[in-house]
């Protein structure tokens, strides 16, 4: 296998780690799979994890330290894998575990780390404890593990209580018996298909538990935790207050869960010191997110008041601040990002009129300037890529692929039909890879298929092979982009400074030797001094940096 200059961690089960290796999840540059859509090695149109395997050199190649693997597990697809069927199995469209296990252990020899989504909120319907439950019957200790309850209403046909699912409509469903009597109703924050578990059941921790070690048992660095702030639910669950305060949400972000992720974190310890607890919170009161991120609880969280942030200077500046300051009064690293596969690509977003992301605003036919996106989203990666902490990034957002507008007959995201279908959902960003060739499926199967969801016809200039080719590329960017952040020695995990600016630029520096500057003017702007220039997202103009760039410099002496 080829060496890798300046990378390889070591191997993670050896025991023999220097401080910077553990701490790798500080600064990394951590890669999201989704891997119903990254490579199609069996040609049924689905991708696979033969098919990442495959593509591990390109992986390698674009300067990645570890991957992010959205549910592989056996799921029968009700929300893209994020119905779990069983943890320990993974689903047959993808392959099995000895392929998993293959896949984690190649890509170590590339250098690069493996984190797995654990979804601990809900399962699918199809899971045997969900089954048991059905079977058992109301009252019975199976049902426990759910919300079962009666309906409200003379013969129970209300929901028992308000609560609407996360995707649209309510968030209960009715069983029915099978001699067609109306049953017990079942609570659901997302879809129907996905049951929210008790997490005041002691069977449901421990089955948990048993799962994070199944995974790091088989060298997984970290564990992505799915919809964090949800799972611990008030059991009267009463209908949702007005103004709750924090902590008192029924079921956001209760208390109860830093015990629950203490636990987790005490096992994570056990395993060499490296394995990482990224959540996945969605929270807008900062004092509470961190609270999440404190040295016993999760390693990292996403960042997500950054990545719906809109492209405006002052927006954003005051983002990097209350980050950087919350997350240094725990010690914690921020992490950065720009787009995961529930939100609209960036190169759309930043070339609409409404630039920031917001899952209601999401609607069919939202004009967007495809330059101007690609301008600034070249622009903001840099300017991710450069600030103190972890980056994420999303596959395809290397490729500047744009939102597709999937046919409404071809659509499988259940936000789409949720929402009675005014919600386009997020199969947009999720369209299959475009590899090579100049027509649909790209090399994206090996077979001439129709991919799970159709990719535009006017992608062959968006293939990585053809990207490859040109300095000017996204593809090109991203790979000295990356390069840049990993070898140079001020980047990733620290601190920053910012430096005085006009009131459109964010220039910062970091360590002695390297400096950011991203105009989201509409004028050029002139550059700090530098006695040398590591790379630009757009050509300077006379010297200057034009609207709408980010330039990486090395300041003068
Ligand atoms: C998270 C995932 C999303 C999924 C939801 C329910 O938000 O990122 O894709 O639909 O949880 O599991």
């Amino acid at each position: 296998m080829d060496e890798i200059p300046g990378a390889g961690p070591s191997q993670a089960s050896s025991g023999q780690h220097s401080a910077a290796d553990r701490d790798w999840w500080r600064g990394a540059a951590i890669y999201e799979i989704y891997p119903r859509s990254f490579a199609d090695a069996n040609g049924d149109g689905t991708g696979d994890l033969a098919g990442v395997r495959a593509r591990l050199p390109y992986l390698r190649d674009l300067g990645i330290d570890a991957m992010w693997f959205t549910p592989w597990y056996q799921s029968p697809m009700a929300d893209g894998g994020y119905d779990v069927a069983d943890y320990r199995a993974i689903d047959p469209l993808f392959g099995d575990l000895a392929e998993a296990e293959a896949l984690i252990s190649d890509a170590l020899g590339y250098g690069i780390r493996t984190i797995i989504d654990v979804v601990p909120n809900h399962v699918s319907d199809q899971h045997v404890w969900f089954q048991q439950a059905i079977a058992a019957g109301p009252g019975s200790p199976e049902r426990e593990r759910f919300w079962f309850r009666e309906g409200r209403g003379p013969n129970g046909e209300e929901p028992p209580n308000g609560w609407t699912s996360e995707f649209g409509g309510r968030a209960w469903s009715r069983l029915t018996a099978p001699d067609g009597t109306p049953e017990q109703w079942y609570l659901h924050l997302f879809a129907a298909g996905q049951p929210d578990l008790n997490w005041g059941h002691p069977d449901v921790r421990r089955e948990h538990e048993d799962v994070l070690r199944f995974w790091f048992d088989r060298g997984v660095a970290g564990i992505r935790i799915d919809s964090a702030a949800l799972l611990a639910k008030d059991p009267a669950l009463p209908d949702l207050p007005i103004q709750p305060l924090p902590g008192e949400h029924p079921y956001v972000d209760r208390d109860d869960l830093q015990e629950i992720y203490r636990s987790w974190r005490r096992i994570a310890e056990e395993y060499d010191g490296d394995r990482a607890l990224i959540g996945e919170i969605w929270l807008p009161n900062p004092d509470r997110f961190v609270r999440y991120l404190r040295s016993d609880v999760l390693h990292a969280a996403f960042n997500f008041d950054f990545l719906t942030a809109p492209w405006d200077a002052e927006v954003l500046r005051t983002s990097i601040d209350t980050t950087l300051m919350m997350h240094g009064r725990v010690g914690a690293p921020a992490t950065w990002v720009l787009s995961n596969h529930d939100i609209t690509r960036p190169v759309t977003r930043y070339g609409r009129a409404d630039t920031g992301f917001a899952f209601d605003r999401k609607r069919y036919g939202t004009p967007s300037d495809r330059v101007l996106g690609e301008r600034r989203a070249r622009a903001a990666a840099m300017l991710a890529m450069a600030l103190p902490g972890a980056y994420y990034l999303f596959q395809g957002e290397e490729l500047g692929l744009d939102e597709v507008e999937v046919p409404r007959e071809r659509i499988q995201d259940p936000m789409h039909f949720r929402s009675g279908g005014v919600d386009p959902g997020r199969d947009g960003c999720r369209v299959p890879l475009p590899w090579d060739g100049e027509k649909p499926p790209y090399g994206f199967s090996s077979g001439d298929v129709d991919t799970w969801l159709p990719q535009p016809d006017d992608w062959a200039s968006m293939t990585a092979e053809a990207q490859s080719a040109d300095p000017g590329s996204m593809l090109s960017l991203y790979r000295m982009a990356l390069m840049v952040r990993r070898t140079h020695p001020d980047l990733g995990d620290g601190s920053m400074k910012w430096i005085p600016s006009a009131p459109g630029v964010l220039a910062f520096q970091r360590g002695d030797s390297f400096i950011n500057i991203t105009n989201l003017d509409t004028d050029p702007c002139e550059l700090p001094s530098h006695e040398r220039i590591w790379l630009t997202s757009a050509p300077l103009e006379g010297g200057r940096l034009p609207a709408n760039a980010t330039a990486w410099l090395r300041p003068s002496a």
